[in-house]
């Protein structure tokens, strides 16, 4: 008895460290909202992913074909664009990197992105891949915002650009969450001062900021579908059982008042 209150209690205790650690990342997360619906979406995130994240990271529990036939997209087209590794469409998608070269060149190996989605979380993903930035005391000279020290190289920086920590005027927060207004201009805001903001150099990138986030959420729409293929079709199965169970009951409620009809 003392054995498991002991244990409990030290679950309790560490349950404020891990809130924290959770928190640790020091930056403003941009949510992120997949949309499993959003075809073009999901087609141009695999498109990115085979041409940007493929050469390291394996998506091994992930077959070619299944994947482009939930995309809509015709073997044909598939074969041509998007298998570039001369697999066949039934392989899973395999990366021909060497898991100990790789080791030996980024210090860590480039890991399976499979289950990334469930693991790290979409709004992680999605902040991680916009928050790469120059960084001349990392060996790879980049450093990243919410994964710090990382031992990635950022690989999409030919479409977002070369991204900087910068100081930057931001409207000043009232106590209630509202923006400060200057009392004696009206309607001019107040603006203060933040430094570790990031700031893209103009003309580097041939993407624009809106059109790197909207590649950004396609790539992490797209790992959202692949952590878990058959979401949609669990999500149908579900209504089906509900239903299922709402008309199972109306005739259990039925039976039930027959049954009891004589013997009041
Ligand atoms: C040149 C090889 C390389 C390429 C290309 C690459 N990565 Fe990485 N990536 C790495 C390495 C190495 C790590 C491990 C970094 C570490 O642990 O410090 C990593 C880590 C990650 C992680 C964190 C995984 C985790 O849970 O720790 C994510 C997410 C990720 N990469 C996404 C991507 C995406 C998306 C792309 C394509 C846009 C991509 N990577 C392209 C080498 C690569």
């Amino acid at each position: 008895m003392k054995k498991t209150t002991a244990i409990i209690l030290s679950v309790l205790l560490s349950l404020p460290t891990l809130g924290w650690a959770a928190s640790a990342i020091n930056w403003d997360m941009e949510p992120f909202d997949p949309d499993l619906h959003d075809k073009p979406s999901l087609q141009n995130g695999m498109r990115l992913y085979v041409n940007y994240c493929l050469g390291c990271h394996s998506l091994k529990f992930q077959r070619y074909e299944m994947t482009v036939d939930f995309l809509g997209i015709p073997h044909e087209t598939a074969l041509e664009n998007l298998i570039f590794s001369g697999q066949k469409i039934g392989e899973p998608m395999t990366t021909a990197m060497d898991p100990e070269l790789a080791k030996n060149w980024f210090g860590a190996p480039p890991p399976d992105l499979t289950q990334v989605a469930k693991t790290r979380g979409t709004e992680w993903i999605y902040n991680f891949l916009q928050t790469f930035y120059d960084d001349p005391s990392r060996p790879l000279g980049v450093n990243n915002k919410v994964f710090e020290n990382v031992g990635m190289p950022h690989v999409l920086a030919d479409l977002q650009g070369i991204q900087r920590e910068a100081c930057v005027q931001v409207p000043k927060m009232a106590e209630n969450g509202g923006e400060m207004r200057d009392p004696l201009v009206p309607g001019l805001a107040i603006t203060e001062e933040k430094c570790g903001e990031l700031v893209v150099d103009e003309g580097t990138g041939l993407y624009s900021a809106d059109e790197y986030r909207a590649a950004v959420y396609d790539l992490t729409n797209f790992l959202y579908y692949v952590a878990e293929p058959t979401r949609l079709q669990r999500y149908r199965t579900g209504i089906f059982v509900l239903l299922f169970l709402v008309i199972l009951g109306c005739f259990t409620y039925l039976l039930n008042r027959e049954y009891w009809k004589d013997v009041r």
